[in-house]
């Protein structure tokens, strides 16, 4: 099969699995708006990079894609909520995203806001209610005639909570929300001599931990040991490094039109990012290839069929929109 045909019908795949998690309007009683807005970011498109990495990553590392199904879903909640409020007024202050009008513009500031917070929260309230009650079900992937089954299943189990705390540390103030902060303070610094270690800081946590945790997440719950682990990781934060860089020469480059957002926010908000520090657009895509390189020069040492892994990465980090 052709590798785009393979990425529509992977990215359906991925795209069905998550919808089934995403809060109903109807279950949210008076707070039924909140539902709405919720929705209304979640369904208005996006690549699903990210929940693609982690089903890839499920199949590298010989875990069950099903059972990974509600980490699909939340990192893309989580990913949604961070788009939601990287466009507020107080972040980067953009009115289109997905290609409509961003969550402030519709349900208003207050609206936004407390929808990117329920986004988080949904996140890890979907992926809890995915965990078995008792050992049933784990007890169940112990193969016929084991003797071992409680350890089988206890292992299944601490590899679902070892998931978990990846989520929440690759999301949070060691993580993306921490990369965000500094990029705010990044605003009105257009005109400094770029900042290189800020910089690295900003592109390792604002983008590449939401890139790195799913491919560490499939590891861990198909059992991986820690060097496999740690592989993924770097894999994700060459990947991310390289995956913003474009952001911002697509920021410069490209149209409002193709990107389903506005172009030249970081000029407007006066932003150092990596194509100022390269000295332009020609030498940051340099900078691309070679991360995107190094990234796919890792996965050729693992074992195993990483062949689709590779191209999404070089689609990923050479896209136009
Ligand atoms: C946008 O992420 C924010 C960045 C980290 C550059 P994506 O480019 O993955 O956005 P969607 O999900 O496809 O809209
Ligand atoms: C955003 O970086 C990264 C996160 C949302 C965490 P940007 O601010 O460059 O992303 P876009 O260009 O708005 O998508
Ligand atoms: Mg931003
Ligand atoms: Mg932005
Ligand atoms: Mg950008």
């Amino acid at each position: 099969m052709g590798f785009e045909k393979e990425l529509r019908e992977k990215t359906a795949w991925v795209q069905d699995a998550i919808e089934d998690f995403f809060p109903e309007e109807e279950s949210a009683a008076f707070a039924g708006n909140l539902a709405k807005a919720m929705r209304y970011s979640l369904l208005a498109g996006g690549k699903r990079i990210r929940p693609l990495l982690l089903y890839e990553s499920c199949l590298l590392h010989r875990a069950d894609p099903d059972k990974a199904k509600p980490f699909m879903a939340a990192i893309e909640m989580i990913h949604t909520h961070s788009l939601i409020h990287d466009d507020l007024p107080a972040l980067d202050n953009d009115g289109l995203r997905r290609g409509k009008p961003t969550s402030h513009m519709v349900f208003g500031e207050a609206g936004a806001i407390l929808a990117g917070d329920a986004l988080l929260n949904y996140a890890y309230e979907t992926v809890l209610n995915g965990f078995p009650d008792s050992y049933e079900e784990d007890r169940a992937l112990a193969p016929a005639g084991c003797t071992v089954v409680r350890e089988v299943a206890a292992d299944h189990m601490a590899r679902r909570w070892r998931a978990l705390r990846i989520l929440a540390e690759k999301t949070g103030m060691h993580g993306m929300l921490g990369g965000q902060s500094v990029d705010v303070e990044n605003d009105k610094r257009g005109n400094l001599t770029p900042d290189r270690p800020m910089l690295e800081y900003i592109y390792e946590n604002k983008t590449a931990a939401l890139l790195e945790a799913p491919l560490m997440i499939g590891a861990v719950l198909g059992g991986a040991n820690p060097d496999e682990i740690r592989r993924m990781e770097i894999v994700g934060s060459r990947l991310g490094a390289a995956f913003q860089i474009r952001d911002d020469i697509l920021d410069v480059t490209s149209t409002e039109e193709v990107l389903g957002k506005p172009v030249q926010s970081d000029l407007t908000n006066e932003k150092q990012t990596f194509v100022s520090l390269a000295g332009g657009v020609q030498e940051a895509e340099k900078l691309v290839r070679r991360l995107t390189d190094e990234a796919v020069g890792l996965l050729e040492e693992v074992p195993g069929d990483t062949a689709f892994m590779k191209q999404l990465i070089q689609k990923m980090a050479l896209r136009s929109s």
